[in-house]
């Protein structure tokens, strides 16, 4: 097996320059001008031109939910439908959150969701390793996953009685997290102030989709970003917070790393193109919406767009968390707090970026591959077998056509979800060739490749 990408605009999160890349077997082997093919060994050579595309490095999607038990029922995607959807839009690796509940034993848990992988997943994926109970068991089994390649934890200030952890068993956790090197993600939002905001809401009889947003307002997710923020400024444990949505939770962070906090921020696709009005729609329909933290203000998608263009905000992320609007929404018609929360974006993601982002000069190429692959390889320890086109790097490539005019639509999506929360949007741009470690898996939004062929990443700790 062997790939001859011709001609195409090389992106990086740094260089821009045309060049052919040559792939022998899975990893990138040679990137020179004008490769001659005749001098390349012939026996299964593939070639493609991409004279006027882009060639990035393959998409990695730092925050991702497939095999997801969740508020009474389970996300609709599995690793055949979330990976097919994933590679049409150009994302070649995954980190999926690994989420129990606090019954379950971690180590259980960690072969639970690699089994639904293995074997399936077309594209590679990795974990992150969610803390939702500490004690000695447990932690001896954290050791052990880290070991075995999941070098990140992920912790929820949210979702109390479900995901929450007490701030003791937050407290060790991130202490271990320290000890071992490796990052804590966390979903920021003070699980006790939503409670009671929720209760006093239902309370009133004010139970639509609409009133989801009302009960977690920014102040809610900033308390959570400056509560994991003390946490990690105690104990020195590197923290990155997860689909930040708003002004308010971007400046604590950013007022953290000020004071000498490792502190990394994510930004999420829902949150830089939809706002708080999707929510609000009548007839039931904002319940497409609801996911947490919840859509905001217009305004607050400049910030998340100058903090990416600046640099401050280091990744874009989906939270991708899709769930029928037919059925498993319809689970909270009577009580917002029973929606099941979470938006479909694995396969939309890139395309959104270059949209919203690119064409319309909030950031530049450079800043979307930064944004979307290298820094997602960087933060969790996949660089530079991952996250960016060098030689010694996995065939993870997106030939892309800048080019191309379509519309986002179910018609031609891969998730299992029934609707697209981004319905007959301008879509500029699309991935037309996608490699997984030097084999085609997709192509013009199709998937032509082998389930199956997706591995898993084994992550050292490098914080
Ligand atoms: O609404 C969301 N984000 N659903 C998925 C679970 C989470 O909090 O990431
Ligand atoms: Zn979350
Ligand atoms: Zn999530």
């Amino acid at each position: 097996m062997s790939l001859l990408i011709r001609g195409g605009r090389i992106i990086t999160a740094t260089d821009d320059h045309v060049a052919d890349v040559y792939c022998a077997g899975e990893t990138i082997t040679r990137i020179e001008p004008d490769i001659d093919p005749k001098t390349l060994p012939q026996k299964d050579l593939e070639i493609v031109d991409a004279t006027g595309k882009y060639v990035f490095p393959g998409f990695i999607d730092p925050h991702v939910h497939i095999h997801l038990p969740f508020m009474g029922t389970h996300a609709a995607d599995d690793y055949e439908s979330a990976s097919r959807a994933a590679l049409a839009g150009g994302t070649t690796t995954v980190i999926e959150m690994i989420c129990p509940g606090p019954a379950d034993e971690p180590w259980d848990a960690f072969e639970v969701w690699k089994s639904k992988a293995d074997g399936i997943s077309a594209m590679d994926y990795t974990f992150h390793m969610s803390v939702v109970r500490f004690d000695e068991s447990a932690r001896q089994q954290f050791r052990r996953i880290v070991d075995a390649g999941v070098a990140s934890f992920k912790v929820f200030l949210a979702y109390k009685g479900a995901l929450d952890l007490s701030d003791e068993d937050l407290f060790a956790a991130m202490k271990l997290a320290r000890e071992l090197g490796v990052i804590v993600t966390a979903h920021c939002e003070n699980a006790e102030a939503i409670d009671a905001m929720q209760k006093s809401l239902l309370a009133e009889g004010k139970t639509g989709p609409e009133w989801h947003g009302p009960s977690r307002p920014p102040v809610v997710e900033a308390s959570g970003v400056h509560h994991i923020c003390s946490f990690a400024a105690l104990l020195g444990t590197h923290v990155y917070t997860v689909h930040t949505s708003c002004d308010d939770a971007v400046r604590e962070a950013l007022a953290a790393r000020y004071r000498g906090v490792d502190v990394w921020i994510e930004a999420v696709a829902p949150h830089l193109v939809l706002d708080e009005s999707y929510a609000e729609r009548g007839n039931f329909l904002g319940a497409k919406y609801v996911m947490s933290p919840p859509l905001r203000e217009k305004r607050n998608q400049d910030v998340l767009w100058n903090g990416l263009r600046s640099r401050a905000i280091s990744t874009i992320g989906t939270d991708h968390a899709p769930f029928r609007f037919e059925d498993q929404k319809q689970m909270g018609r009577d009580a917002f707090t029973k929606i099941p929360n979470g938006i479909s974006s694995i396969q939309e993601r890139v395309d959104l970026v270059h949209t919203h982002g690119v064409m319309v000069g909030r950031m530049d190429l450079n800043t979307m591959v930064d944004a979307c692959s290298t820094q997602a390889a960087r933060i969790f320890g996949m660089y530079p077998r991952k996250g960016t086109v060098q030689v010694g790097s996995d065939a993870d490539l997106v030939v892309y056509d800048p080019a191309y005019r379509g519309k986002f639509s179910l018609d031609g999506s891969h998730s299992r979800v029934d609707y697209n929360a981004y319905e007959g949007w301008d879509r500029i741009g699309r991935p037309v060739v996608v490699t997984v470690r030097g084999k085609i898996q997709a192509r013009d939004g199709q998937f032509v490749g082998t389930l199956g062929r997706g591995q898993f990443i084994a992550r050292e700790a490098t914080h």
